[in-house]
C-alpha cells in the first residue's frame, strides 16, 4: 500500500504517519477478529463505537449492513487510516474525478490531509472495519458532485466519524420538534 502523503498537501499537525496508522488499524483489527471486542449490527444507523483515544489518534469501530454508506465527506485536519476486518467495503474517493476501490477483509486504505470519500457496504454480508484518526477528529466537512467537479456542502465540527449529521433536507420546519443534538442518541 502507497502511504505517502502529497507533498502539496503539506505535514499533518500530529507525529504519527499513515503507515503508523495502518499498523494501529491492523492491530486492532486483529484484536477484533480475535474476539476482544462487542460488535453489533444496525440496519438503521451504522453502529460505531471508539475503541480508544488519547491526544495523538483515535480508534473507532465501525459496522456496515448492506447498501449502509457514508456520504462525500473530509476529515478536516486529521489524517486517516482504515482496516477492513471481515466483509467487503467500497470506497468511492476523489482524485481528479470521483474513483472507485474495492477493500476486501485484511485490507486498508489510507487518507491523507485533503482525502475526500465516501464508503460503502454493496455486499449482502456484512461488514466491519477499523479507523484511526490523527489528531483525533474534530470536524468533517461534506460534498456533493456538480459535475465533474466536487462542491463542499457544509461543515460540522465532530469528533465522531459516524454523525447524526442533519441535512439540509432534514432541518425541522417552524412548530416541529427540534433536531438533536449531531452524535446524540446514537448508541
Ligand atoms: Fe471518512
Amino acid at each position: 500500500m502507497t502511504t505517502d502523503t502529497h507533498p502539496a498537501l503539506g505535514a499533518a499537525p500530529t507525529p504519527l504517519t499513515l503507515d503508523r496508522l495502518v499498523e494501529l488499524t491492523a492491530a486492532t483489527a486483529a484484536e477484533v477478529r480475535a474476539g476482544l471486542h462487542e460488535i453489533r449490527f444496525d440496519a438503521e444507523n451504522r453502529w460505531s463505537v471508539r475503541l480508544s483515544g488519547d491526544a495523538y489518534a483515535d480508534v473507532w469501530l465501525i459496522t456496515w449492513t448492506r447498501d449502509q454508506s457514508t456520504a462525500l465527506h473530509d476529515h478536516a485536519g486529521s489524517l486517516g487510516a482504515l482496516t477492513v476486518v471481515s466483509g467487503t467495503l467500497t470506497e468511492h474517493y476523489w482524485s481528479s474525478g470521483l474513483r472507485d476501490r474495492s477493500i476486501a477483509g485484511g485490507c486498508g486504505a489510507v487518507f491523507p490531509l485533503g482525502h475526500v470519500h465516501d464508503v460503502v457496504n454493496r455486499s449482502a454480508e456484512p461488514a466491519v472495519s477499523v479507523h484511526a484518526y490523527s489528531p483525533p477528529l474534530t470536524a468533517m466537512s461534506y460534498y456533493r458532485l456538480d459535475g465533474d467537479r466536487l462542491r463542499r456542502t457544509h461543515s460540522i465540527l465532530t469528533h465522531d466519524p459516524e454523525p447524526a449529521v442533519v441535512t439540509l433536507d432534514e432541518v425541522p420546519t417552524r412548530g416541529s420538534a427540534p433536531a438533536p443534538f449531531p452524535g446524540e442518541g446514537r448508541r
